[in-house]
């Protein structure tokens, strides 16, 4: 993202707090257990939502956004490991992970496919896998819109596109879909799948 976009990002995005995003980052954080990967962990904002006990890795390319990541870590204990890398190349075992997550990553990661691909092989048989994304709606026009606009705005908000449809990827990457949750006229998904 880089250090202007790392440091506007938490005070961009809490307008949305109240609109649900609080929630959804509660929903998908719910679900850690044993050991724990969060993808594209960006400035930390789920970071206090881990019971201090918990044994968390979390990944994110930039620098800028891992530091700010790493000052809410400090308030909160040692549980955290927070690591630079991409979630297409995860420096970690097979099977390491008894939970893969992330809150509004996918949009952003250059090759979903290939993240997927690591995420399922990081994950152990039996595993939980739980994002919320923003994704491209099933209303055309508004889909229309979301295609257009996203050359530009993935210029200007750090690659971030308007216009994936992550829970297909996630399907076609092998995990098993046990529901879904769709909010603001379907902008916004759960997802939680298995191994
Ligand atoms: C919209 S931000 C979301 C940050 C955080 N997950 C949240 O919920 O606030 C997208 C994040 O994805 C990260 N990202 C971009 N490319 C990535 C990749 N290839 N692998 C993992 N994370 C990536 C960005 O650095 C950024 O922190």
């Amino acid at each position: 993202m880089g250090e202007l976009l790392a440091m506007l990002y938490d005070p961009l995005i809490a307008p949305l707090d109240p609109m649900g995003v609080r929630r959804w980052r509660e929903w998908v954080v719910r679900a850690a257990r044993g050991r724990v990967l969060e993808l594209g962990v960006g400035t930390g904002l789920n970071l206090p939502r881990y019971r201090m006990s918990q044994s968390v890795a979390a990944i994110d390319p930039d620098g800028a956004s891992l530091r700010r990541a790493m000052l809410r870590r400090n308030g909160r204990g040692d549980g955290i490991a927070l690591q630079q890398a991409r979630a297409e190349e995860l420096p970690f075992a097979d099977e390491a992970f008894d939970a893969v997550l992330g809150t509004l990553v996918f949009c952003t990661i250059g090759d979903p496919a290939r993240a997927l691909r690591e995420a399922r092989r990081v994950l152990k048989t039996g595993g939980v896998f739980r994002l919320v994304e923003h994704v491209r709606v099933e209303n055309r026009l508004i889909a229309g819109a979301q295609d257009a606009i996203t050359p530009l705005w993935k210029q200007i908000a750090g690659g971030c596109h308007l216009n994936r449809d992550t829970l297909a990827a996630v399907a076609r990457a092998g995990f098993r879909v046990r529901g879904t949750s769709r909010h603001i006229g379907g902008l916004f998904i759960g997802i939680d799948a298995i191994k």
